[in-house]
């Protein structure tokens, strides 16, 4: 890969460990790839997990001396003010003191600790065109395709190294014409609300493996949260780092447009059949259950706006919890607005910096769980699991 003067230096180290380290695996990956050279990035997002491997860099960039050169997001760990009454979290808990460094790291090294899994709605939008470098499920595909910003399916290492340097290899979907459709979805079925994209999400994932799908027979743009959970599922059960939906999303007007002019490689139908079955698929029990969580990815303002409005006036079960997990911006509006009051009068909890793949939620192993979300499902800390609409999880959790 060719190297400009000011990155030969920086690879030798003379901007310090932490910035020769990023530049370090920078470098690896644009050779993997076979990039000519480095790009320019506005921002980056690293979907820092607060685990061990995320320590591993963050601490090697942090001790390094390095400094984040672009506005660079975190995704969420733990509400530490929220479980530290909750469980025995503690410097001596290890899982706990890991999440407690990580962060710390991150603040060392100039990250914002926005801690969203949803930063492009709020913390950290990039614009049509920007060349960005976002790792997590949902921002990956939302970005390329929603918003028409350019990133790869990044790593939170390759995201957080990016952030540091201001660039990243260019390779992939840098370029446009990387970004053509690879398999032509054909949607035979109504989709009525954000879980229907959710289950849609799971399977179209699972059937394209990796690629880039091209959705006709999607007849009303989809909402935000509808989005989200297309991008968050797709990229969960598969590797989709970005899809078409011609006349609908920013970079295809046509068909032949998303494919480039190229014939699909793949043809997928999707009926009320596949949808129904995927569903089927997810559940594991369909015992009474413990406890609900919602919110993975986190839920935005309108998606809150609709647990309050499910929730208000009723109370949960007796010994059954109910979380929904957001960003901390999204809760101040949602307090503002009400919500907040509205759901935890019936005993539910909104709660913010949180991931459902995160020690915080042990308690819950043996329990049975119900979520809105296969992601949720798929990184279940609790025993059994039911998957439903956000409808089904509110009946299921509340007294009648
Ligand atoms: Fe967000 Fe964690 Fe789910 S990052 S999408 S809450 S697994």
């Amino acid at each position: 890969m060719h190297l400009t003067n000011d990155e030969e230096r920086i690879l030798k180290g003379e901007g310090g460990e932490g910035a020769q380290r990023a530049m370090e695996l920078l470098v690896a990956i644009g050779d993997a790839f076979d990039a000519k050279g480095m790009i320019p990035i506005s921002r980056a997002h690293a979907a820092s997990s607060g685990q061990e491997g995320d320590l591993f860099f963050v601490e090697i960039l942090a001790k390094g001396k390095a400094k984040c050169k672009v506005l660079t997001t975190t995704n969420p760990v733990v509400d530490f003010d929220y479980f530290q009454n909750l469980i025995n979290i503690s410097e001596e808990h290890e899982e706990a003191s890991v999440a407690w460094k990580v962060k710390d790291y991150y603040r060392q090294i100039g990250a914002v600790m926005s801690q969203s899994c949803i930063p492009y709605l709020a913390e950290n939008i990039p614009q049509y065109g920007e060349h960005v470098a976002f790792s997590e499920s949902s921002a990956t595909p939302y970005v390329n395709s929603v918003i028409g910003a350019l990133t790869n399916r990044e790593s939170i290492q390759t995201a957080l190294a990016a952030g540091i340097i201001g660039k990243t290899p260019e390779y992939g979907l840098h370029f446009q014409e990387n970004r053509k459709g690879t398999a032509l979805v054909k949607v035979e079925c109504d989709l009525k609300d954000g879980f229907d994209y959710s289950i849609l999400g799971q399977y179209v994932g699972k059937e394209v493996g990796y690629g880039i799908p091209v959705f006709t027979g999607i007849k009303k743009v989809p909402t935000i949260d509808q989005y989200i959970n297309l991008c968050a599922m797709m990229n969960t059960s598969g590797a989709i780092p970005m899809f078409h939906i011609p006349g609908i999303t920013v970079e295809s007007r046509t068909i032949d447009e998303a494919f480039g002019g190229e014939k699909p490689k793949d043809v997928i139908t999707v009926t009320s059949r596949e949808l129904k079955q995927t569903e089927e698929s997810l559940q594991s029990t369909s015992k009474d259950i413990d406890t609900v969580i919602l919110g993975c990815p986190h839920y935005n303002l309108d998606q809150i706006a609709k647990v309050a409005s499910l929730l208000k006036g009723k109370k949960l079960k007796q010994d059954v919890s109910f979380w929904v997990n957001t960003s901390a911006t999204t809760k101040i509006l949602a307090e503002r607005a009400g919500y907040v009051m509205d759901i935890e009068s019936s005993g539910a909890r909104v709660i913010v910096d949180t991931c459902i793949d995160m020690f915080c939620w042990n308690n819950l192993r043996g329990k049975t769980g119900m979520t809105d979300s296969p992601k949720c499902a798929y990184y279940r800390r609790f025993g059994d699991v039911r998957v439903g609409s956000v409808e089904e999880c509110v009946a299921s959790a509340t007294r009648s």
